[in-house]
């Protein structure tokens, strides 16, 4: 067993005992308040400067048209799907928030998202090999900088999905294994503009330039408010304690900062129209990838079939 595994559960309570002691709105204001702070204990100045409250400063430099044409997009996107109850994504969307799932199907469901953080998160880490292999140093250590926080997540849906569900970690760890094992026989192939809609994640981050982890960290927006949401529904609905919620609180946060890293790499280094359209079209390709898995996947588990996980999911979900 690995250090990290034996001391989740420590960090879990650490964590999760603003979210006891406060409501959640004061909870989320004082956990974000803790992100800013280990921002200032960095050695990194630039961390400091991106996670300052309100900071703007990618509107200023070249990549900025696109970021604002994707969220722009995004928002279309959002009011297209307003009643589609499987919108936006498997593991937060109305069936849940209405508490319409079963505790079977909604164990299922969190089991599912924690394979899928497992082996999304993982496979991230290729886009610092990438900047590196580009001499990028800023954008490695942006990408670094995500890569932990991600790292701890994954720990946090292990000791959560575990305590919750009684699964064992061991159990968690095998089948997350085997997934990993399926996603390395992908083949090699070079990233680009025709590409981009087919290649799966792990594809695009191990074979792309390093600037697609800047897409990926966009992409993160929703995860603050779909957190938001899911939180009180779990609680209301499912009867989570603060121990079982402790991935689902770090998300009604960190992706405020998550989204400050990506709209700087993607503004500042996204900056040829072929770079840019690469960004474009893997912040879409996921969003409406994810859609549309989503869709299926409640298709299926209303219809009382079994769900696995596809191939084409495994990687579908940096959490
Ligand atoms: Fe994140
Ligand atoms: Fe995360």
């Amino acid at each position: 067993m690995i250090a990290s595994q034996v001391t989740a559960a420590s960090k879990a309570w650490k964590f999760n005992s603003l979210f006891e002691e406060y409501p959640l709105e004061e909870a989320v204001k004082r956990a974000s308040e803790m992100e800013r702070e280990r921002a200032y204990w960095s050695q990194l100045p630039l961390i400091q400067e991106l996670y300052k409250v309100g900071w703007r400063g990618w509107q200023d430099l070249p990549g900025a048209q696109l970021i604002q044409d994707l969220y722009e997009w995004e928002q279309g996107i959002n009011r297209q799907n307003k009643n589609e109850p499987s919108y936006p994504k498997v593991h937060s969307n109305p069936y849940i928030w209405k508490g319409e799932l079963a505790p079977e199907q909604m164990r299922d469901v969190d089991i599912r998202l924690y394979l899928l953080v497992a082996n999304g998160i993982g496979s991230t880490g290729f886009s610092t090999v990438q900047a590196f292999l580009e001499g990028n140093l800023e954008a490695r250590q942006l990408i670094n900088w995500w890569h932990f926080d991600e790292e701890t997540h994954e720990d946090m849906k292990l000791y959560a999905i575990s305590h919750r569900w009684g699964v064992p970690e061991d159990h968690l760890l095998m089948e997350s294994e085997k997934l990993r094992i399926g996603l390395l026989k992908e083949q090699e192939q070079a990233i680009d503009i025709n590409n981009i809609r087919t290649v799966t994640r792990f594809q695009a981050t191990r074979y792309g330039p390093a600037i697609l982890a800047g897409a990926l960290m966009l992409f993160e927006r929703e995860n603050v408010w779909t957190s938001q949401r899911l939180r009180p529904a779990l609680q209301r609905h499912y009867r989570y304690t603060n121990e079982d919620l402790v991935f689902v609180n770090v998300h009604t946060f960190i992706d405020i900062f998550h989204v400050k890293l990506g709209e700087y790499l993607v503004a500042k280094y996204a900056k040829t129209k072929e770079e840019q359209e690469l960004v474009r079209a893997m912040y879409q390709n996921q969003k409406l990838r994810q859609a549309e898995l989503s869709k299926a996947f409640f298709n299926k588990l209303f219809a009382g079939k079994t769900v696995k996980l596809t191939q084409d999911e495994v990687d579908g979900n940096v959490g």
